[in-house]
């Protein structure tokens, strides 16, 4: 099997409103909250670069600038670390900056829908294969979702990638949702695919998370700017056009998944991500013990 083009380049679509976090997400992106200590955003860029990412592209909208800045210098503050002697809090905060050059930013300027976004990166992305992360869904894994997920792409020879999950019948209509063909440990042929089908018209229970690895034939299939489901322009409906042209797979990450743009998923974050810290867990623990004891 030929070695197909490496996946350089991932895109963090980070426009959406967030109206299921109000009025948490009123002025703060969503992206933005933390899980322990660290933005939801940050972890999705360190799957990435653990995946072997070397250029993120930051689709944004109105009131997210904050995240630019958070991929940022942030001189005062380094300054003040240094002249109190926080080292640890200074490296810390220097070893998460981003090579200069390689993050960029571009706007989507409507929230027209996930495939919109996508498209709106099209410039920066040109002609080669790449990934797209959704922030708000946190993986947790060693390795990262990502890199798995680029392991497959690369023992299926390439072509369009996503990350799947099985979940119960009743929620197949807040996903994407996967025909499914052959499969091969945790590789799976995608047939088809449907955008938030009710229960009786899912084709199955395996439905897309947060992360792709797309094939640039898809920019061609956003031009058309079609709405599908919810009256948005989907990824999935272009994606779906491109089954029989491109080789399209999903993968079973392994990883746990939280989808913290929903309020009960993201404290659930909160409480597994700080359980698994070994600074924090036995405070977390006996706290824990105590609200529900
Ligand atoms: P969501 O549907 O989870 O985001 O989109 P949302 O629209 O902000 O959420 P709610 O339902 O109103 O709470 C999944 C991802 O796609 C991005 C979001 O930022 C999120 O990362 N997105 C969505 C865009 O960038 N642009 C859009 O037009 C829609």
């Amino acid at each position: 099997m030929p070695t197909p083009p490496p996946v350089r380049k991932a895109v963090f679509p980070v426009a959406g409103m967030g109206t299921r976090f109000l009025p948490a997400t009123k002025a703060v992106p969503k992206e933005m909250l933390p899980v322990v200590d660290k933005p939801v955003v940050q972890y999705a860029v360190e799957e990435a670069k653990e995946a072997g990412i070397e250029q993120f592209i930051f689709v944004t909208g109105r009131g997210k600038y904050i995240i630019e800045d958070h991929f940022d210098h942030a001189y005062e503050l380094e300054s003040l670390l240094s002249s109190r002697d926080k080292t640890a809090e200074l490296n810390s905060l220097l070893e998460d900056l981003p090579i200069t050059g390689s993050v960029s930013f571009t706007r989507q300027q409507k929230p027209l829908g996930l495939g919109h976004a996508v498209w709106s990166a099209r410039h920066f992305v040109g002609n080669e294969p790449f990934a797209v992360l959704l922030p708000d869904d946190l993986l947790v894994g060693k390795p990262g979702g990502m890199a798995r997920m680029i392991e497959a792409y690369r023992s299926v020879g390439g072509g369009m990638i996503v990350a799947a999950e099985e979940k119960p019948l009743a929620e197949t209509s807040r996903y994407g949702v996967i025909e499914p063909g052959a499969i091969k440990d945790n590789v799976i042929e995608v047939k088809g695919v449907v955008e938030k089908p009710s229960p009786e018209h899912a084709p199955s229970q395996l439905c897309i998370i947060g992360r792709y690895i797309l094939s640039p034939e898809i920019f061609a299939e956003l031009d058309r700017q079609e709405r599908g489901a919810g009256n948005e322009i989907q990824l999935t409906d272009s994606m779906a056009r491109l089954i029989g042209r491109v080789p399209f797979h999903a993968v079973l990450t392994g990883c746990a998944r939280y989808d913290c743009g929903d309020k009960v998923g993201f404290l659930h974050a909160n409480i597994a991500v700080g359980l698994s810290r070994p600074d924090i867990a036995p405070a977390l623990r006996a706290i824990l013990k105590e609200v529900s004891g």
